[in-house]
């Protein structure tokens, strides 16, 4: 057996659930550091030729729940040309699977803004991950006046994680809002399109009855490298800033490749 490298431990699959042809979750217990809601670790297995492939997945389940934080939960999509995801795919429970040790990642509750008084999430497919692990933070309620949570996805079978939408829903009542759209196909409780036409447009913040408006405002963005660019120019159109540490702004992103 190849050496495991530096960073990594080793874990077992406990669970997986199968979403679609593509799409699942895999539960998995590994002795990893401790992690903050809406951070990622690393996920890695051997290929055909005996190479280390690792790449970067973000824990859907909040570090404080039941099982404590070295149960972690995983919402992966399987590319069928890539090296790892069609292997997470295939792993069952009771398979090794290797772990980085050291979570890491900015997009945590931490890094909002004092300003900021509505929060919202805007995500494209699995890059719901990260936010459905912050929507389990007790903080939020009292840190914000309102929570939106935007789910984007090519078809409505990909709206996975609706119980933990409705717990939140339960807990957080008129506080939160979530919107899912779809693009693909017609879907009667979601908006159609894709994000930044919907802000420019307005017809995002029409349906949840909230304005954007730069004082009150801070935009998480998360997954597809396109909606992120594309979705910065229109907060940007719209009068909102780039968040950075040394100077604080409205939004920030995390690209998932
Ligand atoms: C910080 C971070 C967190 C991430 N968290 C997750 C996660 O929780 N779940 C997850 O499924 N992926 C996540 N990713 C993406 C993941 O790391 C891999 O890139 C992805 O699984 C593809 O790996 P691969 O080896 O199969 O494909 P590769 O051989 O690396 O091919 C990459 C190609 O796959 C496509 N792609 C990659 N990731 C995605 C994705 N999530 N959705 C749609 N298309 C994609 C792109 O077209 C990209 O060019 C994350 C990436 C980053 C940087
Ligand atoms: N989802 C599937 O059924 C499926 C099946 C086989 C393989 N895959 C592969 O899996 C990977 C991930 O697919 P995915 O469906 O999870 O993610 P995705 O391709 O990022 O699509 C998720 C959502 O993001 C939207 N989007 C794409 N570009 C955008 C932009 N510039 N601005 C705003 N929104 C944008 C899509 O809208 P549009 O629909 O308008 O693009 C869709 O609603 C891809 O590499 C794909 O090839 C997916």
């Amino acid at each position: 057996m190849t050496d495991v490298p530096n960073g990594l431990v080793e874990g077992r699959v406990l669970a997986k659930k199968q979403w679609t042809q593509n799409l699942f979750s895999l539960e998995v217990t590994a002795p990893i550091e401790e992690y903050v809601a809406g951070q990622f670790t690393k996920l890695g297995l051997l290929n055909a030729n005996g190479e280390w492939v690792r790449r970067a997945y973000s824990m859907v389940n909040h570090p404080n729940h039941d099982y404590g934080h070295q149960h972690l939960e995983f919402l992966i999509i399987a590319d069928s040309d890539g090296q790892l995801s069609p292997k997470l795919n295939q792993l069952v429970s009771g398979d090794t699977i290797y772990v980085g040790k050291q979570p890491s990642g900015f997009m945590t509750l931490e890094e909002v803004p004092e300003h900021a008084r509505d929060l919202w999430m805007l995500s494209t497919g699995t890059a719901v991950g990260p936010f459905l692990s912050m929507l389990d933070d007790d903080s939020l309620v009292d840190r914000f006046d309102k929570i939106v949570l935007v789910h984007a996805v090519r078809r409505a079978e990909e709206l996975v994680y609706a119980k933990t939408v409705q717990d939140a829903q339960a807990r957080m009542g008129k506080q939160f809002e979530f919107v899912s759209v779809v693009s693909r196909e017609n879907h009667q409780t979601s908006l159609s399109g894709r994000i930044p036409q919907l802000l420019l447009e307005g017809r995002l913040q029409k349906h949840v009855e909230m304005e954007l408006n730069a004082p009150h405002s801070f935009v998480f963005m998360c997954g597809n490298p396109a909606m992120v660019k594309d979705t910065s120019s229109a907060l940007t159109e719209l009068g909102l800033t780039k968040h950075l540490r040394r100077k604080p702004g409205h939004f920030s992103s995390e690209n998932y490749w």
